[in-house]
């Protein structure tokens, strides 16, 4: 494993993350419980020491089942609880509630990094006025040390509320999204990131258009009709397949599109969701792996790095 400092947080995390949401939730649904803690002892077995939970991913009880027995201070833990669930805008009460209830779920006293769970300008003003000074009294209770955002992408493809948060400097960590064909964060995050040494863990990396290859042909067919991308990538399996060759680059799609988020300057963690152990091993071997040519990167910023809002919805079919 590589390890990275989170920004200005210093606290000293892999740059792989296990996700513990996403659509795989580690399997909790696909397979069940014991499977999803399993999941999460095979991460740390892989040097992963980083373990993002929210209280909406339902994985937490798996995660605390797991992590029984594990030194505390040998693992870095993130939650997060979104200020409106179902239509429902929580009061502070509920929402620290929420909060509390992670904390015996995940059987610990404290996380090391909370997230105010995908928010968006609309959510601001509640989430910020009403909810952070409720929050914050958690935190002088210690219990939690580093208070973060993750952005809502599919509202925010610009990054709105990731920004403000940045020019108020209210977040030690963003959660962002960025990928082979969402680079937008390049000009609209990462300089304020770097300068301001705030920590960046990546979300959306590879989510459904990556590992859906029918997504990914009928984005770019999409994109294409648009005019937004050659029509030559039409019509193939696989319209990335320039990425796949000898000579240090990509092995597949998948593999690619980790290398693509893992050497982005400015990202720290790459985050990823599976329910599968042998995905896990291929992703952290992708994550771990050098960057991808410089031609590649630089054909992959030629082709997609105009695109906004890509690659970030589910996959229609599933
Ligand atoms: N707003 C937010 O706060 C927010 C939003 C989204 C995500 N997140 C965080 O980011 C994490 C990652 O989520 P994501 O949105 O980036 O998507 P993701 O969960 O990483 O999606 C990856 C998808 O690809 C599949 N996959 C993974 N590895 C594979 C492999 N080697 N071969 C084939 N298929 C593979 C997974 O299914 P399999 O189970 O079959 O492997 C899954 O369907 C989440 O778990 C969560 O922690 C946060």
């Amino acid at each position: 494993m590589q390890y990275t400092t989170l920004g200005r947080t210093g606290l000293k995390v892999s740059v792989a993350g296990l996700g513990c949401g996403g659509s795989s939730r580690l399997g909790l649904e696909r397979v069940g419980k014991a499977h999803a803690s399993g999941m999460v002892r095979a991460a740390l077995d892989l040097g992963i020491n980083l373990i993002d939970c929210a209280r909406g991913y339902g994985t937490e009880e798996a995660v605390g089942e797991a992590l029984v027995g594990i030194p505390r201070d040998s693992y870095v833990l993130t939650t997060k609880h979104l200020t409106i669930v179902d239509g429902h805008t929580l009061t502070p009460d509920e929402y620290v509630a929420g909060f509390n209830q992670s904390l015996r779920e995940l059987r610990t006293d404290y996380v090391d990094v909370f997230f105010i769970h995908g928010l968006n300008l609309a959510r601001w003003d509640h989430a910020i006025n009403d909810i952070l000074p409720a929050l914050l009294r958690e935190k002088e209770k210690g219990k939690f040390r580093f208070l973060a955002m993750s952005e809502s992408p599919n509202q925010e493809p610009k990054h709105d509320a990731t920004i403000r948060g940045l020019d108020e400097d209210l977040f030690d960590v963003i959660m962002l999204a960025f990928s082979l064909m969402n680079q937008n964060a390049r000009e609209l995050v990462f300089p304020k990131t770097v300068a301001q040494k705030v920590g960046t863990l990546l979300m959306f990396v590879v989510r459904d258009i990556f590992s859906h290859p029918e997504m990914l042909r009928d984005t770019i067919a999409k994109l294409a009709a648009e005019g937004k991308v050659p029509a030559d990538l039409v019509g193939k399996d696989n319209p990335l397949d320039f990425l796949i060759h000898a000579d240090g680059g990509a092995a597949n799609i998948l593999d690619a599109a980790y290398r693509y988020g893992r050497h982005e300057p400015g990202a720290d963690v790459v985050l990823f969701g599976t329910g599968s152990v042998d995905h896990m091993k291929s992703n952290v071997a992708s994550i771990l792996a050098p960057a991808l040519p410089e031609a590649d990167r630089a054909k992959v910023r030629e082709l997609f790095g105009h695109l906004v809002n890509v690659g970030l919805e589910n996959w229609r079919n599933k």
